[in-house]
């Protein structure tokens, strides 16, 4: 099929996600022919480089060897299995690996096929406990306003409202938000120099009011992704943890986008020195060579659910592809590349770059802040370095810059205002002084 019958076969079948189809008229998609490192290939040899990880899954680069290797083998003995009734070594292996690098009161892994999942999962087991456990009256959750963690009804409920889910609204849980604490844009009004963490009263008072009907607060450790590339500090989440311990709420860490190295370190809790109830996993944990999603708890919560049948304890959940045998060999291997390839040095490299080149943009009139964590990277555009206008949705800034950005070979999907790097932790100092130099020329608006 050459490329031209591609796109208009595509057009003729394809729904393609957040995207009004409508739009495809003009800018109908790009067919691709292949992946290599960090570089995506179109048709015709041209390359894309893949700045934002295909969707904040890739670590290791595209077409790497070593994951490459690990999916074959395990796909000539087993592809597919039922996870009920059965078990298989990716699985058991996998979640050896997970209970060793997540936080010490971890011990347990269900298993699902992406982020969204991992989030029901968790926030099902969540209010399961609490029935389980003879405590009726906790079923509402607590969460930020502009968090993200998924496109479920459950996992959207607990998301910011924005024009991407306000229009399910109507079908949502009971969810309490707090104001996110978006530092450039202080909830409370502080000066960033001297923060005295006041957001965090809002959380305290929700949760002194209200604890006995919430059973679990979800949160993006440090990077709040969708909601805005937000980085706040660790000092809040420490402080979010203290405050659910208190009043017996349990709490969620989503590191679906956050997860495997993105920030710097393993998982982005690890900066807070916590001990969540959950963690829920997907994205990174196959380096996006396959779809797996894992949601982690701790004894104490598995406990509340084993007993006789008869007690009708169960957590009657699960998918089809549940602990799929090929994708866990394939996280296996990813996690196993963090060592033999010192990927997370490499992300303190990626972010001494980025710092460098964020420093430069934010002499453009545009640039109301930059901010970054590991191998991400953020600018945030304004119409008015002073008051912090933001341009308006109809001027469709980010549409512009992407348009650009691919002209310059790079794939940069902004969220509105929100121009932002979400490299593979596999770029080299090379590769982000190319890509640096072509965003420069991107971003001259
Ligand atoms: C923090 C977070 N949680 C959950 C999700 C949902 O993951 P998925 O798109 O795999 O359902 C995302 C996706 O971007 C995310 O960033």
């Amino acid at each position: 099929m050459d490329k031209h019958d591609l796109v208009s076969k595509d057009l003729m079948l394809n729904w393609h996600p957040y995207t009004q189809m409508k739009d495809c008229v003009d800018m109908p998609p790009i067919p691709l022919a292949g992946a290599k490192g960090v570089k995506l290939y179109d048709y015709d040899g041209n390359f894309y480089y893949d700045t934002i990880s295909s969707w904040w899954c890739n670590v290791h680069g595209h077409g790497h060897p070593a994951m490459i290797r690990a999916i074959k083998k395990q796909l000539s003995s087993l592809e597919h299995t039922l996870f009920a009734g059965f078990t298989h070594a990716p699985a058991v292996g996998l979640s050896e690996r997970l209970v060793d690098i997540t936080p010490a009161g971890l011990k347990k892994v269900f298993y699902s096929d992406n982020g969204s999942t991992s989030v029901e999962v968790a926030m099902k087991m969540s209010f399961q406990y609490w029935k389980n456990t003879g405590c009726k009256g906790k079923n509402k959750f607590l969460s930020l306003d502009r968090g993200y963690h998924g496109d479920t009804i459950g996992a959207m409920s607990v998301s910011g409202i924005g024009p991407f889910n306000k229009v399910f609204e109507q079908l949502f849980l009971d969810v309490y938000k707090i104001p996110s604490p978006y530092c450039y844009r202080c909830p409370v009004s502080e000066d960033k120099a001297d923060c005295s963490l006041g957001c965090l009263h809002a959380a305290e008072s929700m949760l002194n009011e209200h604890s006995d009907e919430i059973a679990a607060m979800i949160i993006e450790p440090l990077l709040m992704g969708a909601g805005g590339m937000i980085i706040y500090p660790a000092e809040y989440l420490k402080g979010i943890a203290g405050l659910c311990r208190k009043y017996h709420v349990h709490l969620i860490v989503d590191e679906v986008a956050t997860g495997f190295g993105r920030t710097g370190k393993m998982f982005a809790s690890e900066y807070a020195a916590i001990d969540p109830d959950f963690m829920c996993l997907s994205k990174g944990i196959t380096s996006g060579y396959l779809p797996l999603g894992a949601t982690l708890t701790t004894e104490k919560i598995y406990d509340a659910f084993y007993a006789d049948y008869h007690e009708c304890k169960t957590f009657y959940h699960g998918h089809t592809y549940t602990a799929n045998p090929v994708a866990c060999a394939a996280a296996i291997s990813c996690i196993d590349l963090f060592e033999k390839e010192g990927t997370l040095r490499n992300v303190d490299r990626i972010n001494a770059k980025l710092k460098v080149f964020l420093n430069d943009m934010a002499e453009l009139d545009v640039v109301g802040e930059t901010r970054s964590i590991g191998a991400v990277g953020v600018l945030e555009l304004v119409k008015d370095r002073k008051t912090k206008e933001p341009f308006g949705i109809e001027e469709r800034l980010g549409l512009r810059i992407y348009k650009k950005g691919l002209r310059e070979g790079l794939l940069l999907r902004p969220l509105g205002n929100i121009i932002y790097f979400f490299l593979p932790l596999s770029t080299t100092p090379g590769e982000l002084d190319d890509i640096f130099a072509r965003a420069a020329r991107a971003l001259a608006i």
